[in-house]
């Protein structure tokens, strides 16, 4: 196995673990910036499979969050005019940049069954996962 593998596997043990130690966490995974191009591309994740594994920045909460650089949290998905949906039954979406040597460079994201689960809570404790992911990359 090649260490580019190994990341892999880890991000996706992460996304696993996320997603069964909190109830309202349904889908977890990270996306990253893809080389040179300004978009994103799906890394790894848990949780049902998407159409969604390339999204342009500035398109959909996960683009816009690539652009931002900000904390993106949605309570309520119908709410949100630039918004892709994924499932039909995702009520809520919380997405938190990745940031490595102070470089915006992938994202978390985690969509919820649940509407309005997400808290100043999982914003801090998903700051936290990123800042140790980033160590592993
Ligand atoms: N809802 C996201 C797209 C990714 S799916 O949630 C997996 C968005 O609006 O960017």
């Amino acid at each position: 196995t090649n260490p580019q593998e190994t990341t892999d596997n880890k991000l996706l043990q992460i996304c696993e673990l996320l997603k069964e130690a909190i109830a309202y966490y349904d889908w977890v995974g990270f996306y990253f910036k893809n080389g040179d191009k300004e978009e994103l591309k799906l890394r790894s994740y848990a949780g049902e499979e998407t159409d969604h594994t390339i999204i342009p920045f500035g398109k959909g909460i996960c683009g816009q969050v690539a652009v931002s650089n900000k904390n993106f949290v949605v309570p309520d998905v119908q709410a949100q005019d630039n918004y892709i949906a994924c499932s039909i039954s995702v009520k809520s979406e919380i997405v938190i940049p990745l940031f490595k040597n102070g470089e915006n460079i992938g994202q978390i994201d985690i969509d919820s069954e649940t509407p309005d689960p997400f808290t100043e809570e999982d914003e801090r404790f998903l700051e936290f996962v990123n800042q140790e992911v980033a160590k592993i990359l």
